[in-house]
């Protein structure tokens, strides 16, 4: 579905030479218009008209693209799959812009035409930053987040590892039976006031947030300690690293998936400021 890397790029490489000359066919024919009637023809002219009506077009068919992933019939239809129609999708809606330039004869005109304008600007850039995010996302997720779980688990994996981490802390104070492990006693109380809210979620202090500050806060309570509780040490390290992982892919996620709040909304309002600009138009010609 992106257009990122040599193979996606490969998959798109149709859909770019058409869009780039149907752009080059429309300047011609524009050019060779304005050159022999004078002026730069504006969307009341024949060829702006016809401009406007493939650009409203365009639009119509990109928010298609709304009912068919929201409803199942419409998805499973056989007519178009649903990768061809997002390669559609993309390379019309940049279409658009140049079909919309050229039928405004490079003019603002009134204000509503000015916002109409403006806002296929931000739908068709809002579209290309969910697109750059789609690519960008699961990559960085690969990077950062190796423990990468289903993003409705987290917590309950964090409950499970806390609740054993207990035990074996339990274990090193003599609780369960045993001698007490020398040390521990400090491994208890930097886990119960910093590292255990930080892991559940509570508080997020910058000691335990940022990678770099984590490794130094562990190295010197590490060169504090006796080494008969490094171990129980290394496992909270462990564990707070687990935390920031699972709390960074909740991040990416919710971008993932929320951009299209900016984008739907967005394209929506264009769809009412087109159909207002159409009316408005069409009482002057
Ligand atoms: C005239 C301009 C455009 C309009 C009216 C428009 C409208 C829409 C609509 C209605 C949706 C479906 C929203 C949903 O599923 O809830 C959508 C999705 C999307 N659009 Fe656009 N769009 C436009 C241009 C673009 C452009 C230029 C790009 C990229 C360069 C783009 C990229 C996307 C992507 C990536 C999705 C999500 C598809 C998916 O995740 O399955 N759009 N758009």
């Amino acid at each position: 579905m992106l257009v990122f890397g040599r193979r996606q790029f490969t998959a798109h490489f149709r859909w770019f030479l058409a869009s780039v000359f149907l752009t080059a066919g429309m300047i011609v024919s524009y050019t060779l218009t304005a050159v022999q009637t004078g002026e730069l023809p504006g969307g009341s002219s024949p060829l702006g008209l016809m401009l406007g009506i493939v650009g409203a077009g365009i639009i119509a068919f990109e928010m298609l693209l709304w009912p068919r992933k929201r409803f199942l019939r419409a998805r499973t239809l056989p007519l178009i799959r649903t990768k061809q129609w997002m390669k559609a999708h993309i390379w019309l809606g940049l279409l658009a812009v140049p079909i919309a330039v050229l039928h405004s004869g490079f003019r603002c005109g009134g204000p509503l035409a000015t916002t109409l304008m403006l806002m296929l600007g931000i739908v068709v850039a809002s579209g290309i930053v969910g697109l750059v995010l789609q690519a960008w996302i699961p990559r960085r997720m690969l990077e950062l987040v190796p423990e990468e779980v289903p993003i409705t688990e987290t917590e309950r994996i964090l409950a499970v590892h806390l609740a054993e981490f207990e035990r074996r802390l339990a274990i090193a104070q003599g609780k369960l039976g045993g001698p007490e492990i020398e040390g521990i006693d400090e491994v208890v109380r930097y886990y119960h006031s910093e590292a255990k809210p930080y892991i559940l979620g509570i508080t997020f202090p910058e000691s335990l947030t940022s990678p770099t500050r984590a490794t130094s806060t562990f190295a010197l309570l590490q060169a504090r300690i006796p080494a008969a509780s490094h171990p129980r040490l290394q496992e909270l390290f462990k564990l707070c690293d687990l935390r920031r992982q699972f709390h960074i892919q909740t991040r990416l996620h919710w971008w993932l998936y929320h951009w299209l709040w900016i984008h739907l909304p967005l394209s929506v309002a264009l769809v009412g400021l087109l159909i207002a600009h159409i009316y408005v138009a069409l009482r002057y010609i």
